[in-house]
Formats: structure tokens, sequence, C-alpha cells
């Protein structure tokens, strides 16, 4: 049987939630990724590095037990965040960086920054005291095509911001276009960018496939088949500029099959598969460890995890769906076929 063993991967940009619904979904990721990006996208939203500390051991004690994960917190930035937090993350033991929303660009996300320009003077600290900044790069603007949000965003918040912060570290997370897996290659700063699998796998003809379907749907939305290549092209080409962020997200089944449902696809439970799925489809499969397991690692300035995971050719059946809080979450790929399985892994 085909195998492929590979050091065990981080996630770097994931949404755990809390309370029950944290509980039913961080096993998942644990059994797969030994350390996570958590997303400050909480309700209300996790500002203070002392907010990010008790959420922190409210995740710790969610885990299984003998569970060893290591989650990674992060910051929201808003447009009342003090100087002063961003001394406190650069001396943090345990937060590692400021997520930017633009306000209203996607869940949980109204208190985020209004105008990014007045957040200048904070960015100009995070660059001096060496802290990241991760983006949502989308403009919320009504009167820009929901398809075009990410490359206006390059073009009149992004390219700006970083020709003013030359050194400032930067993930463009979860990135959909061409236009921005150029941007990320092209530029001379220290910036990065995450990939979802949704975005690997899929075009914006699922979100429309026989009917409406609300599970494709996350932000930023599926693009055409066109950037979907050009992902997974930058993706699978071993440029350490782009590493694993599954930005699985998970709502109950009712929030998305809803009039108005919510964005966010879970993936959790077979993430670290629908990669493999992908690199091997491209014929980069040898380059799956550097996506998924080195070079996020590095931009963070992280060891590199020891204990290596391994991965077998062989289908399974993703459940359609699982418990999640007093409800039910239903994942990416639900009810179908995985061509990878992890192995260790109680399927
Ligand atoms: C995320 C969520 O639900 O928290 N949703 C999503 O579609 N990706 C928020 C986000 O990362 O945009
Ligand atoms: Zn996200």
């Amino acid at each position: 049987m085909e195998t492929l063993t590979i050091i065990q991967p981080d996630d770097l940009h994931l949404h755990l939630r809390d309370g029950a619904a944290l509980s039913s979904v961080v096993a998942a990721t644990a059994s797969q990724f030994a350390r996570a990006m958590v997303m400050p996208n909480l309700n209300p939203p996790v500002t203070t590095v002392e907010q990010a500390l008790a959420y922190r051991n409210r995740i710790l004690d969610s885990l299984p037990s003998g569970s060893r994960f290591e989650p990674l917190m992060t910051l929201y930035l808003t447009d009342n965040t003090r100087a002063d937090e961003i001394a406190a993350v650069a001396d943090s033991e345990h937060v590692y960086a400021f997520k930017y929303y633009p306000a209203g660009a996607t869940t949980n996300s109204d208190r985020g920054v209004m105008d990014l320009t007045k957040a200048y003077p904070l960015i100009e600290r995070m660059e001096k005291l060496g802290v990241p900044l991760l983006v949502h790069g989308e403009v919320t603007d009504v009167d820009v095509d929901t398809f075009d949000r990410e490359q206006v965003f390059i073009d009149r918040l992004l390219a700006p911001l970083l020709r003013r912060f030359t050194t400032l570290k930067l993930v463009f997370e979860h990135i959909t276009t061409a236009q921005a897996v150029q941007f990320v290659t092209e530029s001379t700063g220290n910036i990065a960018a995450t990939i979802t699998p949704q975005h690997l796998l899929y075009n914006r003809n699922s979100l429309f496939n026989r009917g409406l379907r609300p599970h494709a749907y996350c932000l930023p939305v599926l693009k055409r088949e066109t950037h979907r290549q050009a992902v997974v092209r930058a993706a699978t080409s071993n440029n350490p500029r782009f590493f694993l962020g599954t930005d699985s997200a998970p709502h109950a089944r009712l929030a998305k099959e809803n009039s108005c449902g919510c964005a966010g696809i879970y993936s959790a439970p077979c993430a670290i598969e629908l990669y493999a799925e992908v690199f091997e489809a491209a014929g980069k499969l040898d380059h799956l460890e550097g996506f998924a397991s080195r070079f996020g690692a590095q931009f963070y300035g992280l060891p590199v995890n020891k204990v290596f995971i391994t991965l077998v050719k062989q289908d399974w059946q993703v459940p359609e769906s699982f418990p999640f809080a007093d409800t039910e979450i239903v994942p990416i790929r639900a009810g179908e076929t995985c061509h990878w399985k992890l192995l260790t892994n109680e399927k």
C-alpha cells in the first residue's frame, strides 16, 4: 500500500470557537496537527494577552487526555487596541500575532478595523517589535463585487501598507486568487500566505452544484477555476512563502442551512488528507512536507515538530455530520470519499 510519512504538520489558521463548540471540534485538529494558530474572532473578540491566555487554558482543558496539541494564540486588532498590548504580545510566550479583520468582513468581525491607516501607529510598533500582522485580505465595500474583494484589497490597502512598512512580518491569510499569488510571490517584504483545502480543491461552481450549497460557502468566497489553479501552483511550488492554514471554521448545520447562512467550512476531520489529495493530483507529493510542516514554523520562528505522521492511500468515507455542542455540524466532503487516510487516527 502506498504510504507517505512526513513531519507532523501545523495548522496556521484555525477557528476553534469556545465552550461546548470548542469541546466538540478541538480533538479533530489535535489528532492531525501539532500546533495551530488560533483565530481570535470570538464574540466578544480576544483583544488582550490576558484574554488570550485564558482562552488558551480553555482550549487545553478541552483536549482529550494525553494530547500534546499546542495552541498558538492571536489577538484581534480593533480601533481601540492599546499600544502597550503590542509589547505584551512581543513578550508573551503563547501569543504570536495580531489578526486584522476589516470591519464587517466575516463572522464576528463587527469589532474590526474601520480604517487601516488609523492603525498605522500600531502597525509601526508591530514592525519594530517583530510582531506579525495576519490579515483577512478583503475590502468590505458593498459597491465592490464579492468576487473582486481580495484583489481590490491588494491594490487599495495591502500594497500601500507594505510600501510603508517594508520589514513588517505579514501573513496574507487564506488567499484565493491569482493576483494574491503573484503579489506574495513578487513581494520584497517579509510576507507569506496561508492556503486552505477548499480553495485548492474547489472552484465557485461548487456553490451552485445542482442547487445552492451552503456548506461550500466560506470567506473569501470560492473563486473561478483559473484562480484555483494558480493557488494550487503556489501551494505545491515549494516556495516557503506559502504554507498550510485550514481556516477550518465550524458553524452548526442550521446556521449554514439558513436564509442568511454563515460563512465557514469545517475541514478539521480530514484536512491533511485533503491537502495530500491536492499535492498528489499536482504530482507534487514530495512538496507536501514543506508546505504542511516546515514553512509555517520557519516563518513564525518555531522549531519544526519532532513527531511524524503517516498517511496511507486508502479510501474512506467522511461522516455526514459530527456532534457539535447540542446540535450537529456538516464537514467538508460530508458523506463523500477521501482518498488518503491519516494512520493512528480512529475514524
Ligand atoms: C470564518 C469564521 O467563521 O470564523 N469564516 C470563514 O468563512 N472563513 C471567519 C474568517 O476567517 O473569515
Ligand atoms: Zn479564518
